[in-house]
C-alpha cells in the first residue's frame, strides 16, 4: 500500500484502521472475528490502528494488546485520553485534561495494550477547564520519557492546532471528516499540510451511512448511532437520497459507494491518512481498494455539489452541553 508521512513520526500505509467498532456503539462484538479481521488488515498493509482508552471502557486497547503481541515493531499506534465515562452511566461524557490526568491514563493505556509506547497520543477532546499549555506540557513529558512517540489533537480547530504547536510540535489531528462532514477541507486541511502536521479523519465512511448498505432499521437498539441528528429518521431519508447519488457514480465506474467516498478523502493530500472501521474482512477488502483508485477532478466536483453542506441534514453529534 502507498506509504504516508505520519506528520514529523514514521510512515503508515495510505489507508489506516479505526478499531472502535469492534468493542462498542455499532452492534455485538466478536472479539476473535475482530483479531482475524486485524491481522488481514496488517498483511494487506494497513499499519497505522487507531484506538482510544474509553472505547468499551479498556476492552479495545486490550484487544489490540493481543493483536499486537509479538509485532509491535510492526504497528503504529495511536490512543487517546481525556474524555471521562462511567460505567453506572455509559452515556454521560466529561472531559480531563489535567496532567495527573493523563499521565495516570498513559500508564493504564500502555498496560492494557502491552506495550512500553504508543507511536501517537490524542488528546481525545479538550478540556476549558485545564489551560492548554498545561495539557500539551504533560504530553510534553511524555514524549520526552519515550512513553508516546508523539502528539495528537482530535476534535479541535485550527486556533487550538496552532496554539498547542506553538508549545510542542503536534504530529497529528483527527478529526470527523468525509462526504458528509466537510468542515476541515477548506482551511484547517491547507493549514496542516504546511505545519507538517497528518491530518486523521475519523468516520470518513459516515460511520457507515456513505456505503449505502445502512438501513435506521438495522441499527440494534442500543447502536450509539440512533442517537445521532444525522441519523434520526426524517434525515436520514433525506440523506439516503445524497448516497443514492454516490451509488450511481460509483456504479458508473464499477466501483463501491465506500470505495469512491474513501477515494475521495485520500484525494485531499498526502497528509491525510483516513481510519475506517469494521468488524469485518470483506468490508475491509473493498475498502482497502480505494487506495488504488484515483478519481477525476469531475468526480470529486460532482461529489462535492451533491453532498453539499447545505444539503446534508443532521449535525455529527447531538447537544453534548451535559458535558462539565
Ligand atoms: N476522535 C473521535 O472523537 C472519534 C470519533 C469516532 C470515531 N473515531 C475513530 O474513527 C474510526 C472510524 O470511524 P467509525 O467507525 O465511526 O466510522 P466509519 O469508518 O465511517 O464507518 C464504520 C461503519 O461502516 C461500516 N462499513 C465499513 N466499511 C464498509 C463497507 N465497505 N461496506 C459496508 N459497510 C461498511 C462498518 O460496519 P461493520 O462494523 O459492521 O463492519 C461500521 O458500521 C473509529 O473506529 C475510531 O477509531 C474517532
Amino acid at each position: 500500500m502507498e506509504q504516508r508521512k505520519l506528520g514529523d513520526g514514521p510512515l503508515a500505509g495510505a489507508i489506516g484502521f479505526g478499531c472502535m467498532g469492534m468493542s462498542e456503539f455499532y452492534g455485538a462484538t466478536d472479539d476473535e472475528q475482530s483479531l482475524a479481521t486485524l491481522e488481514h488488515a496488517l498483511a494487506r498493509g494497513v499499519t497505522l490502528f487507531d484506538t482510544a482508552d474509553i472505547y468499551g471502557f479498556g476492552h479495545n486497547e486490550s484487544l489490540l494488546g493481543r493483536f499486537i503481541r509479538g509485532k509491535r515493531d510492526r504497528v503504529v499506534l495511536a490512543t487517546k485520553a481525556g474524555i471521562v465515562r462511567s460505567q453506572s452511566d455509559p452515556a454521560l461524557r466529561g472531559v480531563d485534561n489535567s496532567p495527573i490526568y493523563l499521565a495516570r491514563h498513559c500508564e493504564e493505556s500502555l498496560r492494557r495494550l502491552g506495550t512500553d509506547h504508543v507511536d501517537l497520543y490524542y488528546l481525545h477532546r479538550i478540556d476549558p477547564a485545564t489551560p492548554l499549555e498545561e495539557s500539551i506540557a504533560a504530553l510534553a513529558r511524555l514524549v520526552r520519557d519515550g512513553k508516546i512517540g508523539g502528539i495528537g489533537l482530535s476534535n479541535v480547530t485550527l486556533t487550538t492546532v496552532r496554539a498547542a504547536h506553538a508549545i510542542h510540535p503536534i504530529r497529528a489531528v483527527q478529526n470527523e471528516f468525509s462526504l458528509f462532514t466537510r468542515t476541515d477541507q477548506d482551511a484547517l486541511l491547507p493549514a496542516l499540510a504546511e505545519m507538517g502536521i497528518a491530518y486523521v479523519p475519523y468516520s470518513p465512511l459516515g460511520r457507515g451511512m456513505l456505503t449505502g448498505s445502512l438501513q435506521r432499521q438495522d441499527l440494534a437498539a442500543d447502536d450509539f448511532r440512533r442517537n445521532l441528528p444525522r441519523f434520526a429518521d426524517d434525515a436520514m431519508a433525506i440523506n439516503a437520497r445524497l448516497v443514492a447519488a454516490l451509488q450511481a457514480i460509483a456504479a458508473r465506474r464499477h466501483l463501491e459507494p465506500a470505495q469512491v467516498a474513501l477515494a475521495w478523502v485520500l484525494r485531499q493530500g498526502p497528509h491525510v491518512i483516513p481510519i475506517p472501521g469494521t468488524r469485518r474482512i470483506s468490508y475491509l477488502d473493498q475498502n482497502l481498494a480505494a487506495a488504488t483508485i484515483e478519481l477525476s477532478e469531475e468526480d470529486a466536483m460532482e461529489l462535492q455539489r451533491i453532498f453539499h453542506p447545505a444539503a446534508v441534514v443532521g449535525e455529527p453529534y447531538p447537544n453534548m452541553s451535559f458535558m462539565r
